[in-house]
């Protein structure tokens, strides 16, 4: 299966993906990254692997539904099975969504529906939480709300700061993002309502 990666930052989901594709096994191949941010460090990332990448900044568009339409436009160029937002900071349209759809996936580092939003890890910390976690979930109109495909629990310590439960998340987000993008493009998803089934 072909993958496009949206990324805005240091990529280490991405990272993830792409040193998980070079198993022919693994069933799909990160074919495209995609960016907002001309400096971010996925795309040094993509580029290491090489992997082709664009990127798409908002600045370089006239308003927002151009930029939207500019980001699908990019990840279409790749004709992706599968489209994967790891570390990616903005809200996609759904005329974004309407390009690929059920076929977008994102990763957020806390468990669903708790602490939706770019702040997740803060929220957690702050809510006083002892076990948060992270969540690989379909894309829907809403922020963080589209149906769930996996779990990982990951316990807050007493001397947390949202630094150090954030790392903390991400080793477990890496693993559970390769381990469910890769079963998802060898045996596809079912969605039904809110719930999801692999294969
Ligand atoms: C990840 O935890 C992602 O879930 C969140 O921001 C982080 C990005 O990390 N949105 P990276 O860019 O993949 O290292």
């Amino acid at each position: 299966a072909r993958l496009v990666v949206l990324a805005s930052g240091g990529g280490s989901n991405l990272a993830a993906l792409l040193a998980a594709h070079d198993d022919p096994a693994y069933g799909a191949r990160v074919v495209g990254v995609v960016s907002d941010k001309p400096g971010a460090g996925a795309l040094d990332l993509a580029r290491e692997a090489g992997v082709a990448s664009v990127v798409v900044a908002p600045a370089d568009f006239a308003d927002r539904a151009a930029w939207n339409e500019g980001v699908a436009e990019a990840a279409a160029v790749f004709r992706p099975d599968w489209v994967v937002l790891a570390g990616f900071m903005r809200i996609l349209a759904p005329s974004f969504l309407g390009r690929f759809p059920g076929r977008v996936i994102n990763t957020h580092p806390a468990l669903l529906p708790s602490f939706p939003g770019a702040h997740g890890v803060r929220d957690a910390l702050a809510y006083g939480v002892r076990q948060t976690g992270c969540t690989v979930h379909v894309v829907d109109n809403g922020v963080d709300t589209g149906p769930i495909i996996a779990q990982a629990a990951v316990p807050v310590l007493d001397d947390d700061d949202e630094s150090s439960l954030h790392e903390r998340i991400k080793v477990a987000e890496r693993s559970l993002l390769v381990e469910t993008v890769g079963r998802v493009a060898r045996e596809g998803l079912t969605v039904e309502g809110r719930r999801t089934r692999i294969g």
